[in-house]
């Protein structure tokens, strides 16, 4: 028998689409079902001015397949030198919808991030007065803090302390993967939300080391253990609406992660929705789905539900995909959650 499930069309709150020939390649692969999506600044170099965001947002508008109707939401990375009037004039003319921290260091082309706080209070003032929200990538980079502990420290050292210094601050806890995170939004009813990937709620971390290494689970922050896992899961499908996606997809070639020093990230783009749609009917909350992928983010950042509409079917045979994704920049190996998923998006939706 075919279940269908009918939801306005999703927005992906945190996505990498590169530049050049890997933007050609997987933007299409987000296009086909979200209507919006965040796009992280982390290109080499970085996206720190209005200027750079627009010809960015132009550059995306021209890798996306005549026939999807695709805004994407472009986001500046915020440095020790970036100047607030730049940030406002971008966001006044429409260019920008947020802004993204990323600690010195914390990631994939972070070497520009912030490494001291108060060199950017500034800017942090001028968004909260101007209701900018800074997406935050919720990471210490200290290397004397374990990685596993990474989020929970960033949170008490350096998120409590930036939302106490700047109140009115709209934040996204980017890609939370600790119950400490979940616990910390729940706590904070003031303009704080998080969002969740994909693939944080398929895997924990044995999926990435016990058995042999497995570099395309890995990403960062990177899986935590299981109890986490759970806590991402009850949290996106408990229908509280400070939780919403944000896939962090974020494509890399093979051979840049099948390496002796890989990098991190998965490729979820392709197939996320499909996930999505098995984990919620898992915990029993496919209803709870269209608020987590479709109303819980634009009701966050102030903007309208998508008018169009996606429909999701489960059949009896399992949704197929490709396994990797061919770019003129390599292959990208899209995300396997390891399980048969029987939800595809219809076609002609
Ligand atoms: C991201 C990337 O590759 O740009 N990688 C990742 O593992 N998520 C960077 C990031 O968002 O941390
Ligand atoms: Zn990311």
């Amino acid at each position: 028998m075919t279940r269908h499930l009918t939801l306005p069309r999703p927005d992906d709150w945190h996505l990498h689409l590169r530049d050049g020939a890997m933007l050609a390649a997987v933007c299409p692969e987000t296009t086909r079902d979200f209507a919006r999506a965040i796009i992280m600044p982390n290109l080499v170099p970085p996206v720190v001015t209005g200027a750079q965001a627009a010809a960015y947002r132009d550059r995306i508008l021209a890798a996306c397949p005549p026939g999807h109707d695709f805004t994407p939401l472009m986001t500046l990375y915020l440095t020790e030198e970036t100047d607030p009037a730049d940030v406002l004039r971008a966001h006044a003319e429409g260019i920008i919808t947020a802004v993204k921290l990323y600690p010195a260091g914390a990631t994939t082309n972070s070497a520009s991030g912030v490494t001291d706080f108060d060199r950017v209070r500034g800017v942090l003032d001028a968004m909260a007065e101007a209701g900018i929200p800074l997406c935050v990538h919720g990471e210490v980079t200290d290397s004397e803090v374990d990685i596993f502990d990474r989020e929970a420290v960033f949170i008490e050292r350096v998120l409590d302390p930036i939302r106490r210094a700047t109140p009115g601050l709209r934040v996204v806890l980017e890609h939370v993967t600790t119950r400490d995170g979940v616990d910390y939004v729940r706590a904070n009813d003031d303009g704080l939300a998080a969002t969740i990937t994909v693939h944080h709620l398929v895997i924990n971390r044995n999926h990435i080391l016990a058995g042999g290494i497995r570099p395309h689970y890995y990403c960062l922050p990177v899986a935590k253990r299981e109890t986490h896992r759970l806590a991402l899961r009850e949290a996106a499908s408990s229908g509280d609406s400070r939780f919403f996606l944000g896939t962090d997809s974020a494509p890399h070639a093979d051979d840049a992660k099948e390496s002796a020093c890989g990098c991190a990230g998965c490729f979820t783009a392709t197939n996320a929705m499909s996930i999505l749609a098995h984990v919620f009917e898992e915990e029993n909350a496919l209803d709870r789905l269209e608020g987590f992928v479709s109303r819980h983010g634009p009701a966050f950042y102030r903007l309208p539900v998508n008018e169009g509409t996606i429909t999701l079917e489960k059949g009896d045979t399992a949704a197929g995909w490709p396994d990797r994704i061919d770019t003129d920049a390599g292959p990208v190996t899209v995300f396997d959650p390891g399980f048969d998923v029987f939800w595809r998006v219809a076609e002609g939706a």
